[in-house]
């Protein structure tokens, strides 16, 4: 299962992206917002990110205008590893090598196109663990 949310910003994209996730019948849940109103994306982050440290939810996906307010309010919920992407290469090393578990993409940033195609790689692509899980430790005890 997947949590999505998008502040005013994201929403047109998140549109666009649950319509793939359908196309490809993959189960999500919308944490909104719902409409192009104006609403504070760290409320939306707070909502998919809980969803996700609380196991209900595997995995995560953020829309704002750029991704990046997303991306930081994200990143300060502990266990989340919160990556934005805008190309094919980093949505899949972020996988790889960070095991992200949020996406944060910016409906001004990238088209639809595109969006899809880095949630596709995002979804499909498993942590690589290895060297790469010390790293990530290293980044837990940051959080402590
Ligand atoms: C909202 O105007 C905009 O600031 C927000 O969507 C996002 O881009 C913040 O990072």
């Amino acid at each position: 299962m997947i949590a999505m949310g998008c502040d005013h910003g994201g929403y047109a994209l998140m549109q666009q992206v649950k319509d793939f996730l359908d196309e490809q019948n993959i189960s999500y849940v919308d944490y909104g917002c719902y409409s192009e109103d104006s609403v504070d994306y760290p409320d939306i982050a707070q909502k998919v990110c809980s969803e996700v440290v609380n196991g209900t939810c595997d995995k995560g996906l953020l829309f704002c205008g750029t991704g990046i307010g997303m991306s930081i309010a994200a990143n300060k919920i502990n266990g989340i590893r919160a990556a934005v992407c805008s190309d094919w290469f980093s949505a899949k090393y972020t996988r790889l090598h960070n095991d992200a578990n949020v996406l944060c993409l910016g409906g001004r940033v990238v088209g639809a196109g595109l969006a899809c195609e880095l949630v596709d790689v995002f979804l499909k692509t498993d942590y690589e663990g290895g060297r790469h899980q010390n790293r990530l430790n290293k980044i837990a005890a940051l959080e402590k």
